[in-house]
């Protein structure tokens, strides 16, 4: 499974690249409006054009996923278009973002213009990043429409799941795979037979395996270490991780306590062995 950064903050991510095991980056609407309130913060005057442009460097031959903010096909497709023309040339890199359904009320008369940009896009050799997919059937419409990857939110059914079954759990906490019996009632809280985050998204590696779908599956809102790794057990052909989530994937208490024994029982024969590096 491919690791991508979820992240516009540029010093993550650099310290995330170092690290040898990020395979691109993911950004938002919130994830910018945090990075440029940081930049404000820093009193460092660079123009978002530019703080866009090192992040696409730092990532090098790495996807980069872009989003629009319009919320009409015209706008999608002009603005996938302008992110693409303005930015790709600078490492080539740049995926236009576009939500699944763009339509900001229910039955909004918008829900299939984001199907209409992915198609207009795709088709002009841009690649596109499905976000806000809640439901296996709207992956197999991004994926139909052509869109290279698919975002399956999980962290956010889990927020939902937790809300159905009253649970006041953080949202950074562990929600199951297999679901979670709402108290009362006994049942598996769902939402239309969905029981977890990481159940969207294996439901979605399904359908896209038994059709021979081209489309990649990026899970998205990941908040823990171990919906990581369940989400790679379930296939996704990549996870778009927050750097402190990264970060904790190395944690265990276990290896610190193996690495203190191992430093106390260094004999001078073997240390002198060594180069010092
Ligand atoms: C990335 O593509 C998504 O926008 C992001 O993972 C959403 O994460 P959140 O639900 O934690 O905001």
């Amino acid at each position: 499974m491919k690791i991508f950064i979820d992240s516009a903050d540029l010093a993550q991510i650099r310290e995330a690249f170092s690290w040898g095991i990020v395979d691109g980056i993911t950004t938002n609407p919130s994830l910018i409006k945090k990075a440029v309130e940081k930049l404000k913060a820093s009193g460092e005057g660079t123009s978002m054009k530019d703080y866009i442009c090192r992040m696409l460097e730092v990532a090098g031959d790495t996807p980069v996923s872009l989003e629009v903010i319009g919320t009409t096909e015209k706008t999608m497709t002009a603005q996938g278009q302008w992110l693409y023309e303005t930015f790709n040339h600078v490492a080539g890199n740049v995926v236009v973002k576009i939500p699944v359904n763009p339509g900001t009320t229910a039955g909004s008369s918008t829900r299939y213009d984001g199907l209409k940009s992915i198609r207009t896009l795709s088709q002009a050799g841009i690649p596109i990043n499905t976000t806000l997919i809640f439901t296996p059937e709207q992956a197999l419409l991004a994926a139909k429409a052509g869109a290279t990857f698919v975002s399956p939110f999980a962290g956010r059914i889990d927020d939902h799941l937790r809300k159905v079954v009253g649970s006041t759990a953080g949202k950074e906490s562990y929600w199951p795979r297999e679901g979670q019996k709402d108290a009362q009632s006994g049942h598996s809280a769902e939402d239309n037979g969905i029981v977890s985050g990481v159940d969207l998204v294996a439901q979605i590696v399904d359908i896209f395996q038994v059709h021979d779908f081209d489309c990649e599956v990026l899970a998205a809102s990941i908040r823990n270490p171990r919906q990581a790794r369940e989400c790679a057990l379930a296939g996704a052909d990549i996870a778009t991780i927050p750097f402190e989530v990264i970060r904790e994937m190395i944690e265990h208490p276990k290896t610190v306590e193996g690495m203190v024994a191992f430093c106390k029982d260094i004999v001078p024969e073997y240390e002198n062995l060594l180069p010092k590096g």
